[in-house]
């Protein structure tokens, strides 16, 4: 594959292999990346060595295994320090319950952990062990932390697992996880010289200095597209409703927690933005009024007179061509997917629009996964299956930059960076 070959070569990758029998498809793995042009360190944990020989990946990489957590390389540096900071991204395969274990709870006792709680490179997981360790609780719940993290997971495979048994818990082939590090790769900065504005969370409109009108948006899709968007070198501001988890860092966070207050920074923003994201779940109506004393209690129904808010994102659809920026909004939908998505897209004045279904057995909402269906004026361009929201957000990005791509007038497309100009 020439563009697996590219996105490969000279690449510093470490391989963090610990102790289940699949570590004899790392043995394959460290080959194939050696094939593709990548510079490969293997790290190994006490147990892995039980399974493959050091011999085995230093012939295969010619460069020395790290098995040793206290070793100094030969200038006298911390080796797992120094192959942490030279990483370009980290491989961990096989990776077993333990492993998983010990990176979920930050203990470092090895020069696989070492390495992996060390480095800023992206980091992906091969999991693998028997079905009823994979689908333990604990497993689980340190999976589900490695994703908080940032982690990649490649999911294990259905099959035949050493025990005899057949089910869940397969390392997943080497031919697969090389294609996630070369997706990594792939799109590396493919988003440089873009200055990129996504909302995210719920807005919350004031009834009375203490209450107010909110939604269950935890923001959640919103940073992990505001991250992704930054892990491929655009220039991201999030502007930041109601939100039940941190912005990234490394992001310009404008605070809007009311309808008004997100009109007024979107507005702001959009005309020097190439791409505007509206993953927040603006509150589509306000109370008239807000009490400026605590409304008290009086036996008596309460009344409250609700106003309709701006349409935000149909605001920027009207924007002269020059200014708009490329719109993505967002179809949260009960039902009739399809034909709502549809219609906002139109009537909004979107380029692209991401519609998921909430309520119902799986919602979205305050979920770390989602299910997702992009509309464009076409039609449904999308058919993925439920994925982890960062994952959600590099296919989103994916799929946005092709389009971006292609509607960017052919001289603009040269320009080193900073902002295009659009639709001439
Ligand atoms: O009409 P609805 O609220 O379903 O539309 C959802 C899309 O419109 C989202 O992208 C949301 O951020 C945006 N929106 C907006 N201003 C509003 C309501 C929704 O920009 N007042």
């Amino acid at each position: 594959m020439t563009e697996g070959l590219g996105a490969l070569a000279g690449r510093r990758i470490v391989v963090g292999v610990s102790g289940s029998i699949a570590a004899y498809k790392a043995v394959t793995l460290v080959r194939m990346l050696a094939e593709r042009g990548a510079v490969v360190d293997v790290a190994m944990t006490a147990a892995a060595g039980r399974f493959v020989g050091r011999l085995t990946f230093e012939s295969l990489t010619h460069r020395p295994v790290l098995d040793d957590v206290f070793e100094l390389d030969a200038d006298q540096q911390i080796a797992h320090i120094e192959l942490a900071e030279a990483a370009d991204a980290i491989v961990l395969a096989p990776a077993t319950a333990n492993l998983l274990g010990e990176l979920a709870s930050g203990l470092v006792g090895d020069a696989v952990t070492a390495i992996a709680c060390a480095s800023r490179a992206p980091v992906i997981v091969a999991p693998a062990m028997d079905a009823g360790m994979w689908t333990h609780p604990a497993t689980q719940r340190n999976v589900a932390t490695l994703r908080e993290f940032g982690y990649l997971i490649v999911e294990p495979e259905v099959g035949e697992l050493a025990s005899g048994l057949t089910g869940i818990g397969r390392l997943a082939e080497p031919a697969s996880i090389i294609e996630a590090v070369e997706r990594l790769f792939a799109r590396a900065g493919d988003l440089e010289g873009l200055h990129v504005v996504v909302s995210a969370g719920g807005t919350r409109e004031p009834l009375d200095p203490v209450r107010f009108i909110g939604n269950r948006s935890s923001g959640k899709m919103g940073a992990a597209l505001a991250e992704a968007a930054r892990d491929r070198g655009a220039a991201v501001t999030l502007i930041a409703g109601s939100m039940s988890v941190s912005p990234p860092r490394g992001v310009t966070v404008v605070d809007a927690t009311t309808a008004q207050a997100m009109r007024e920074a979107v507005l702001r923003a959009a005309p020097n933005a190439d791409i505007l994201v509206m993953a927040a779940a603006v509150a589509d109506f306000a109370p008239a009024r807000a009490s400026q004393h605590k409304i008290k209690r009086s036996g008596e129904n309460l009344q409250i007179e609700l106003v309709p808010n701006p349409d935000i994102v149909a605001e920027v659809g009207e924007m002269p061509d020059d200014v708009r920026p490329f719109i993505i909004g967002f179809a949260a939908e009960s039902d009739d997917l399809e034909a709502n998505a549809a219609a906002k897209l139109r009537d909004k004045g979107l380029d692209l629009i991401v519609g998921n279904v909430v309520g119902g057995p799986f919602d979205a909402i305050g979920s770390d996964e989602n299910k997702v269906t992009v509309f464009a004026a076409e039609g449904a361009i999308t058919d993925w299956p439920m994925l982890p929201k960062r994952q959600v957000a590099e296919r989103l990005w994916d799929l946005i930059g092709d389009r971006y791509g292609q509607m960017r007038p052919q001289a603009d497309a040269t320009a080193p960076s900073g902002r295009r100009r659009r639709r001439q």
